[in-house]
């Protein structure tokens, strides 16, 4: 498999970053996940737009982000992804003896990227999954897409030891998003997501689906979802780049609705595989 580092393509096990890279030792870093149907990027330009948001929020400067988009799409060539794919990027600071201040102005920053096939949790999409809800413990810039994970790693593997998909954070009371995913709950027919502030990233996926929800006639409200009101919900949906649009149908050890993917989940599906196809 070819992968991509600091302007050159290569095998990615000939790949070696430092060990004094700032991503390595700080975490110091920012990432994107894009999917690609059939050899083809999905919504390339809304994540390096995104990317360079990202960036410009830390301060990483000197990436030519223009550039990444031709670069993503010739990994997929280069490794003849023609099927369903990922594309990962992540940039660091660079590498330079270990502080907590930024390195000087002329450490360039890594770039990497690099493509796999994926299979994708068409089971999961059409049956639905379970959630578990645990306490959101991250930083207040959840809209930055920062490779310093913790909190969503230690609550990922929570919800895989509990037998569920994803874990979904509740703040003060308040539903944000999952550890991989954004949430919504439908009540009423009404779909209602969070609103894009520092709690949340904001997810590509949930702005496609918001725009099908206008395009479907489906009332969309941005608004916390309220811990105490999700027993009361329709319909529950988690969102992301590779899960798609997938219904939730537990939450914890309760049954959401009839325990079966609701009507909206559907009719967003089908109206998401149009757009993908
Ligand atoms: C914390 C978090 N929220 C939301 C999402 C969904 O974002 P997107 O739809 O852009 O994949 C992700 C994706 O990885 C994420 O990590």
């Amino acid at each position: 498999m070819l992968a991509y580092l600091d302007s050159r393509f290569l095998p990615k096990e000939e790949i070696r970053i430092s060990p004094d890279d700032r991503g390595f030792l700080l975490g110091d870093g920012v990432y994107e996940v894009i999917r690609s149907y059939s050899g083809r990027l999905f919504k390339a330009e809304e994540h390096f737009q995104r990317l360079e948001r990202s960036l410009r929020e830390l301060k990483i400067t000197g990436v030519a982000v223009a550039k990444l988009q031709d670069i993503a799409a010739s990994l997929l060539e280069r490794n003849d992804l023609r099927g369903d794919a990922t594309v990962y990027i992540q940039v660091t600071r660079g590498a330079a003896p270990r502080r907590h201040s930024f390195p000087d102005t002329d450490t360039p920053p890594t770039v990497y990227l690099t493509a796999s096939a994926l299979q994708p949790p068409t089971q999961k999409i059409e049956n639905g999954v379970k959630v578990i809800l645990v306490p959101d413990i991250r930083w207040a810039r959840c809209d930055i897409k920062s490779v310093a994970l913790l909190p969503n790693i230690l609550a990922s593997q929570q919800a895989k030891e509990r037998g569920a998909e994803e874990a979904i954070f509740v703040r003060a009371g308040t539903v944000t998003e999952g550890s991989h995913s954004n949430f919504c709950a439908v009540f009423d027919g009404e779909l209602v997501t969070h609103p894009k502030t520092n709690h949340i990233l904001a997810g590509i996926t949930r702005d496609v689906v918001l725009e099908l929800c206008r395009a479907l006639g489906i009332r969309v409200r941005e608004f916390p979802v309220f811990e105490n009101e999700l027993a009361g919900a329709n319909e529950l949906l988690i969102l992301s780049t590779t899960n798609e649009v997938m219904p939730v149908v537990q939450v914890n050890d309760w049954k959401v609705g009839d325990g079966k993917p609701g009507p909206i989940a559907m009719k967003l599906q089908r109206a998401f595989r149009e757009l993908t196809r």
